[in-house]
């Protein structure tokens, strides 16, 4: 005789205190000539203790990268954007988003987003970013953060620098709200060109249109690009940048139109 003998087939019918009526398998184990009868537990509690372990893991993983994303410093309000839920609803979205999806397989130079308010362009930005990691900053936050850094503690202007140019990707956002154009094109121009000898990835966006674009009777034009960038660093961007230009609407004002409202 084994010392530990299992016995499965067995059909008793049980009573869950919250389910109700169900059936069990009976396995009936021997151990050392002692029957020992043990029942299965009722498929809907198992079925919600799955689920209950299902949900606190996704909890989990939603609070480690809202972890990451705040290291990133990506904004509460695009926690939830990424590539794949942009609607890219016309021929310049649809190709814009085309040239993310191909920029977040194979990042190389620069991404340069140029357009109105609305566009998709921090949301595009971010997207790609989840992908490939690194952080996003707005140029206001590079020059607040190096002006602080001659301050006592904190990190000191190499730190920043350092992280600018070896992060994996660098966001650089609302490059046109800099009023002092002399240290921003100081830092820009250095980080770029850094970035650009270590081959590593930059997307900068404005909310701006270049020279060429321009519309406007009185010159200079503050919603230039030039007019933010001095010539060196504009000529590093657009040389070998590619240049998305966004002409569609404010998302916003699209959905409430496409609503009736
Ligand atoms: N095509 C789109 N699909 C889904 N969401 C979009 C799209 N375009 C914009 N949004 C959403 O609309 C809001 C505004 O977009 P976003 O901040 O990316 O615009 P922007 O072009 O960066 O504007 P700004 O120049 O004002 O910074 C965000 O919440 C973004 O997620
Ligand atoms: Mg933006
Ligand atoms: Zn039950
Ligand atoms: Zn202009």
């Amino acid at each position: 005789m084994n010392d530990l003998s299992v016995t499965k087939g067995n059909k008793t019918t049980l009573v869950c205190k919250k389910h109700g009526k169900y059936i069990s398998e009976t396995v009936t184990m021997n151990f050392l000539g002692t029957p020992k009868e043990i029942y299965q537990t009722c498929p809907m509690c198992e079925k919600e203790i799955n689920e209950l372990e299902k949900q606190i893991e996704q909890e989990r993983a939603k609070r480690n990268a809202i972890k990451l994303w705040k290291a990133m410093n990506i904004e509460d309000k695009y926690f939830d954007s990424t590539l794949d839920d942009f609607d890219a609803y016309n021929d310049e979205l649809r190709k814009y988003l085309y040239i993310c999806q191909s920029f977040a397989k194979k990042p190389n130079g620069k991404l340069v987003m140029l357009g109105e308010h609305g566009n998709g362009k921090t949301h595009l930005a971010i997207g790609v970013l989840k992908l490939l990691g690194g952080v996003i900053y707005t140029a206001f936050e590079i020059g607040l953060m190096i002006r602080q850094s001659y301050g006592q503690g904190g990190k000191s202007e190499w730190e920043i620098f350092n992280e600018l140019c070896s992060v994996p990707l660098l966001v650089i956002d609302e490059v046109e709200k800099l009023k002092d154009s002399e240290a921003k094109n100081h830092w820009m121009s250095h980080v770029i060109g850094k970035r650009y000898n270590r081959a590593l990835p930059i997307i900068l966006i404005a909310n701006c249109h270049t020279q060429k674009d321009c519309k406007a009777k009185i010159k200079p034009c503050p919603k230039c690009l030039e007019y933010h960038l001095e010539n060196d660093v504009l000529s590093r961007i657009i040389e070998d940048g590619i240049v998305m230009k966004f002409n569609s609407e404010d998302y916003r004002e699209q959905i409430r139109k496409s609503r009736g409202l």
